[in-house]
């Protein structure tokens, strides 16, 4: 089969490389993709992955079997929908089931609807309105803007002030634009995070290995959010009986809401949790993977992704089996110094064959080629990925291989998965 994966990310290159990895697969073209996936893919950079009719032309013209999308903004403006028209299997939701995550709105109100357990919240659209709330309620509160912020546009406030102040930055300063028409005002959860992903075919679906994301900068959880600094899987968090119930009280009724609604959703569904005293209730819902997740949810399927994905197009899920490696795997993300905020750009990459010397995988995320060298070309620049019995295992070698990677100015935690660790004493 033909396969093209659309993204250029740290996630597209494990899915790139595990779609490699099956018998299925003849070859690989991504849209843009990265210099890691041009060694197993024919990446296309001139095309846009938003640019619908491109794809749709670059598809057809090349044969393509199965299109898989990575991000969530060409699920969100109906990459799926136009390719499915033109007759192209694409693993993903359709534009109206992605609104899921397009829309904090509408996902809070189909959890609502369908007694799916998440925080109490309201919507508003009136400022006056969202800061009288805040003030009746108190802290410590969540203020979110409505649609895409690419992750950024929630405020976690422990003071009523932070409170206040992140509606006036929302909705008056308009940060994050068109995002923050309006806003979404949560009650805080307390416990600890976890990320699982799931295989669906509208019907039937299938937990991933939880995951867990290290979303802020620095050690010990400290500074601003980011992309996710580094995961790990399987997260103790979440042993085999919880995943069950989050399948059972939140994954499976999800699925069958969006059937209801006439928005049949295909594709991996990200389901971000909160581990409550009362059980697992969800933070949010991603229309994608994630990212850096599937660094570490791919490498421990021993299934084969190329059939995993056909049975989620087709509807055929319940008759694949989706098998696990009883190991673990962990992911270090190497940045740019000053990310999350300004950084510098094209400084030379070297040791990365001696990362992957070390057993690791390195996946790309913010990297470029000039001149026959690898450079850096984004704050989140490098995944350096380890798989082994288990997590201590797992987390040596991963700073193992990073260690032997060297860019100007790199930084990355040194604590990934530390309440894993914690557990295990
Ligand atoms: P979101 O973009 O909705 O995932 O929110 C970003 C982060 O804010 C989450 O990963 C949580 O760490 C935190 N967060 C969001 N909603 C809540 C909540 N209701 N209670 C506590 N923390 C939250
Ligand atoms: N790791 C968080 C996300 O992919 O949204």
């Amino acid at each position: 089969m033909k396969i093209l994966v659309i993204g250029s990310g740290g996630r597209e290159h494990a899915l790139a490389w595990k779609l490699k990895d099956s018998p299925q697969t003849e070859k690989l073209y991504a849209i843009p993709g990265n210099p890691g996936m041009a060694a197993i893919a024919e990446c296309v950079p001139h095309i846009v992955p938003t640019d619908n009719e491109a794809v749709v032309a670059f598809a057809r013209e090349n044969g393509i079997d199965l299109v898989v999308v990575g991000p969530e903004a060409p699920l969100a403006g109906g990459l799926v929908d136009a390719l499915a028209a033109a007759g192209i299997k694409a693993f993903g939701p359709a534009k109206l089931a992605a609104e899921i995550e397009g829309s904090k709105a509408f996902s809070k109100d189909l959890m609502k609807k369908y007694g799916i357990p998440t925080a109490k919240y309201e919507v508003f659209s009136d400022a006056a309105a969202a800061r009288a709330y805040v003030k009746a309620g108190g802290a410590p509160i969540v203020i979110k803007a409505d649609g895409l912020a690419a992750g950024k546009g929630v405020v976690v406030a422990m003071t009523e002030e932070e409170a206040l102040a992140a509606i006036d930055e929302i909705m008056e300063d308009k940060a994050f634009g068109k995002a923050g028409s309006r806003v979404v005002i949560e009650e805080f959860m307390a416990g600890e995070e976890v990320s699982i992903l799931a295989f669906t075919d509208g019907r039937t679906i299938r937990a991933m290995v939880p995951s867990q994301d290290h979303k802020r900068a620095y050690d010990g959880d400290k500074g601003p959010n980011t992309g996710g600094m580094g995961a790990y899987a399987p997260a103790p968090v979440a042993p085999p009986a919880l995943v069950e119930e989050v399948t059972r009280t939140i994954l499976e009724p999800t699925i069958r809401a969006m059937e209801k609604e006439g928005r049949l959703y295909k594709g991996c569904l990200y389901a971000g949790l909160m581990v409550t005293e009362e059980g697992a209730k969800v933070v949010e819902f991603n229309c994608r993977f994630g990212d850096p997740e599937t660094e570490v949810v791919l490498p421990l399927l021993k299934g084969d992704l190329v059939e995993i994905m056909l049975a989620c197009v087709d509807g055929n899920l319940a008759d694949v089996e989706i098998p696990w490696s009883t190991g673990a795997a962990v992911t270090v993300v190497l940045a740019a110094g000053g990310y999350p905020k300004t950084y510098e750009k094209g400084a030379e990459i070297t040791g990365l064959a001696d990362a992957e010397a070390e057993g690791c995988l390195v996946f790309h995320a913010g990297t470029a080629e000039r001149d026959g060298k690898i450079v850096t070309a984004g704050g989140r620049v490098l995944n350096v990925v380890a798989e082994a019995a288990d997590i201590k295992a797992a987390v040596e070698k991963a700073y193992r291989g990073v260690d032997r990677v060297h860019f100007k100015d790199a930084f990355c935690r040194r604590d990934i998965a530390h309440s894993a660790l914690e557990r295990m004493k």
